[in-house]
């Protein structure tokens, strides 16, 4: 039977023999069974917005914000090695971000030493040249403090937001027309547009998440 891709129970080395194929993906399911140190619900989601993220976007540092295990930032520098490497910043580094780099460096060694954690807070990220800044469920403000970040620095960005509040003024007014969440992340939209970005609209499937919303955006020049 497939795995409940919403939930929060770990993947463990029961779950191995679900991941029997030849695909990254499944290379990278049974990695991180073996490690039992991850919800099936976060494996599944930093892969689905990796990969879509990698449909557009190539190369450079990546920099990963509010990052938590930061499995988006091994994903992404296995789907595209060109990025040298990763810098993934939250306030407090979690127990899972140990074991999992250290399973995922084990199976993959070409990622050693090139994905550090900074425990940090995004206030105090800074953006190298030519990064790609990330962020998977950046709670509220810390989305827009992505989009600040990445605007400032005319960087590559990528969010997949949650938690939106709505009540600062950052529906545009929409939310007689469509429910007030979303009406924040078009605001989002709106605003990297008029930063001169071109942005995709894209989304994870619903079954991990109704936090699906994931938001690209690159300088169109
Ligand atoms: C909902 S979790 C998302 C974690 C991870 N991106 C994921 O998808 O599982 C939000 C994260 O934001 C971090 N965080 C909250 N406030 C922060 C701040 N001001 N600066 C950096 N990280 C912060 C928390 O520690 C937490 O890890």
């Amino acid at each position: 039977m497939a795995l409940n891709p919403r939930s929060r129970t770990r993947l463990t080395r029961y779950t191995t023999s679900e991941f029997s194929g030849d695909t990254l993906r499944d290379a990278l399911g049974r990695t991180l069974s073996d490690a039992e140190c991850l919800p099936r619900k976060e494996f599944f989601e930093a892969w689905e917005t990796a990969r879509r993220i990698r449909r557009h976007f190539r190369g450079g540092p990546v920099l990963e914000l509010a990052a938590g295990h930061g499995l988006l930032s091994h994903i992404l520098l296995l789907l595209d090695r060109t990025s040298s490497h990763a810098v993934c910043v939250d306030r407090r580094k979690p127990v899972s971000f140990g074991r999992l780099h250290t399973a995922l460096v084990a199976r993959w060694p070409h990622l050693e030493g090139r994905i550090q954690y900074r425990e940090e807070k995004i206030q105090a990220a800074t953006v190298e040249p030519g990064a790609l800044v990330v962020a998977v469920h950046a709670c509220g403000g810390l989305t827009d403090l992505a989009l600040d970040l990445a605007l400032g620095a005319q960087s590559r960005v990528a969010v997949l937001p949650c938690c939106q509040v709505t009540k600062r003024g950052g529906t545009s007014g929409l939310e007689g027309w469509i429910e007030p969440q979303l009406a924040v992340d078009v605001t989002r939209l709106f605003r990297l547009r008029a930063a001169g970005y071109r942005v995709f609209a894209k989304q994870i499937p619903a079954e991990i998440t109704p936090q699906n919303r994931l938001l690209l955006g690159e300088p169109s020049s």
